[in-house]
């Protein structure tokens, strides 16, 4: 799949998630410094008790402490820890909001960018595919920027700022301390991964149980009419079963988990004592250091048990990277031009000039068959042409590159005599317009629905436009008019009520070209007659493209372009092609036959109000 375009190792790929949202590295390199002055926080109890000992008492001189050299430190341990504490929770409200910063910044770069892919890259299963994307992968980043990242920065400080203070004191007691506690961090690696597959383990056979038990409730008429409810049931025992096995496996690791970060400390610290008494104070180590670095040993276990845990999630966080990358790395439609150049005033005619379009390959398939091939029409101002064919002969491809919601693989498309790659946008958008196969309504009313199509229409051009379709007695018939509400995707409307609809926001925009790729669902034959007045209507005084499903549209329009595998296999006026041997007398016969019979029976169907 293109998505899956950027597949570099973690390294490169954190490298360019950065550049994708710059916000994560500004000011970094103070908010790491109030990291490291905020994790001395840590060690200022072991540093105060060790001076307390060694520099506050006289323990051979019969327990002499100099208290006031011991309030002074406390003074100075709590201004320290005043300190670093301020340090770091400036340093946490800077990682908070950087990281908030680039996730806004990534979501909007992402759906902006998919927002322009080409429409080839918007068909219904990429665009779930997509959506899933967006919001999955960006919820997992802003997972670990919310914990992960913190935990790794704040941990990783603690670990530097404790192993320096360590060193200080000792080294021979700071590599003991260490290299005993190393091996916690392996232990605890492989115990979590494992809980990981256990508890995913679970999550599956959680899922067999939920998945058996529901197909025979759902399924309980056909069990008990083939008496096999028993057989059905022993499923879910056995999934049941398995679901215990798992869980019970899965609490068994954890039950690991938990104790044995005590095991390690209480090794790590006995390893540290016998180490420091051994060396004593002829090797240099005060009986603070000794007692200070037993506190020390503590802080350097503390970040090991977090970091593996995150661990885990960075791992999930820069696959998670990966795909939003992936998206970014996706090439987005075609661009408005830089040096646009304005289209001639009046009718345009259309011009496909020897145009071939192949879609982007999906998945693994080495290279999708071309849907057009070599098609090369002149359409004349001001003329009604039908576009016919079998399903998937290229008919709503042509219509789509016609309004350039891609660029031709080859060849090229002009419209007034100007190619469609110079157009600008906006003059575009006013020039063609598509009345799509399934047209999308917004969940909002009517004329929000129409409005939005010519930006700062008033009110009485809509009426107007209605009136101009005829369909000002529809609208009339509806509770609230304009203003009613047409529902999640036009829900409360039926499907020919959607396309009238669709017919007023294209005929707000009153464009000299329009592409109407005629809907294949049936409608009640009273909106059938309104759909086809509106479209006679509306296709008067402009170039008018019908992708004709019914060969009655067909039939009325000026001249047939007949599609078969994406070429053009006949072209003239329906009278003369209908009389001709070839494909479209075929289709033709075939489309009387049809009606003769569906006639019969349209009258017992309703209209999908759905
Ligand atoms: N987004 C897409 N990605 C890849 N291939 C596509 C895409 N859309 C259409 N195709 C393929 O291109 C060819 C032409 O499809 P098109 O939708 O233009 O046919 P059509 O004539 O409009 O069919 P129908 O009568 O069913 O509407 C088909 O083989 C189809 O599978
Ligand atoms: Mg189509």
């Amino acid at each position: 799949m293109n998505e899956a375009e950027f597949s570099h190792g973690p390294v490169a790929t954190i490298g360019a998630g950065v550049r994708a949202a710059p916000a994560l590295k500004s000011g970094l390199s103070l908010t790491l410094v109030l990291a490291l002055i905020g994790s001395a926080g840590r060690v200022v109890g072991p540093v105060v008790v060790q001076q307390a000992i060694d520099r506050g008492m006289d323990i051979e001189g019969g327990l002499a402490v100099d208290t006031s050299f011991i309030s002074r430190l406390c003074l100075i341990g709590l201004a320290c820890l005043l300190v670093t504490g301020l340090a770091q929770r400036a340093a946490v409200k800077r990682l908070g909001h950087r990281s908030e910063e680039a996730l806004f910044g990534l979501r909007s770069r992402l759906f902006e960018h998919v927002h322009r892919l080409s429409l080839e890259d918007h068909n219904d299963e990429r665009r779930g595919a997509l959506v899933a994307r967006v919001t999955s992968d960006v919820e997992t980043l802003s997972q670990f920027f919310s914990w992960g990242g913190f935990a790794f920065i704040l941990n990783g400080a603690l670990t530097i700022v404790v192993s320096a203070v360590m060193l200080s004191y000792d080294w021979i007691l700071a590599v003991t301390a260490i290299v005993v506690s190393a091996p916690l961090y392996l232990v605890l690696r492989r115990v979590q991964r494992r809980l990981v597959a256990a508890y995913d383990a679970v999550r599956a056979a959680n899922g067999r149980v939920l998945g058996t038990a529901g197909e025979i409730i759902n399924g309980a008429e056909t069990l008990f009419a083939y008496r096999c409810g028993p057989e059905f049931a022993g499923r879910v025992a056995e999934a049941t079963a398995e679901r215990r096995r798992a869980q019970t496996r899965a609490s068994l690791i954890g039950a690991f988990l938990f104790p044995s970060g005590e095991v390690f400390g209480t090794l790590a610290i006995s390893a540290v004592v016998i180490v420091g008494v051994w060396r004593g104070e002829a090797g240099g180590l005060t009986a603070g250091a000794l007692v200070g670095f037993v506190f020390l040993t503590y802080r350097l276990l503390e970040p090991i048990a977090e970091l593996t845990e995150v661990l885990d999630q960075t791992q999930t966080a820069i696959a998670g990277l990966r795909r939003v990358l992936g998206i970014l790395a996706i090439p987005v439609g075609p661009l408005p031009p830089s040096d646009p150049i304005p289209l001639p005033r009046g009718p345009l005619d259309i011009v496909v000039d020897d145009v071939s379009f192949r879609y982007r390959p999906r998945g693994d398939e080495a290279e999708e068959a071309p849907a057009l091939r070599n098609v090369d029409v002149t359409i004349k101002a001001g003329t009604r042409v039908a576009i016919v064919g079998e399903t998937g002969s290229g008919k709503t491809t042509l219509g789509r590159l016609l309004a350039r919601f891609s660029d031709p693989t080859v060849g090229d498309v002009r419209i007034g005599g100007v190619s469609l790659r110079r157009i600008d946008n906006d003059e575009l958008r006013r020039s063609v317009v598509v009345v799509p196969q399934e047209p999308f309504l917004f969940d909002d009313t009517i004329i929000a629905n129409v409005g939005f199509a010519r930006p700062g229409i008033g009110r009485d051009d809509v009426t107007a436009c209605v009136d101009s379709l005829g369909l000002t007695d529809w609208i009339t018939s509806l509770t609230d008019g304009l203003d009613t509400q047409v529902g999640n995707r036009g829900s409360a409307l039926s499907a020919g009520e959607r396309q009238l609809v669709a017919l007023i926001r294209a005929a707000v925009v009153d464009p000299p070209i329009l592409v109407l790729d005629e809907a294949t669902s049936s409608v009640d034959p009273g909106t059938e007659v309104s759909i086809a007045r509106a479209l006679d209507m509306l296709s008067r005084n402009r170039t008018t493209i019908s992708i004709a499903h019914r060969l009655s549209t067909a039939a009325r329009a000026d001249r047939v372009i007949v599609l078969a595998d994406g070429r053009v296999v006949q072209d003239g006026p329906h009278d003369r092609l209908v009389v001709q041997p070839g494909p479209y007398a075929r289709m033709y016969a075939d489309w009387i036959e049809s009606t003769s019979v569906t006639e019969s029976t349209s009258l017992t169907e309703t209209d999908g109000r759905g």
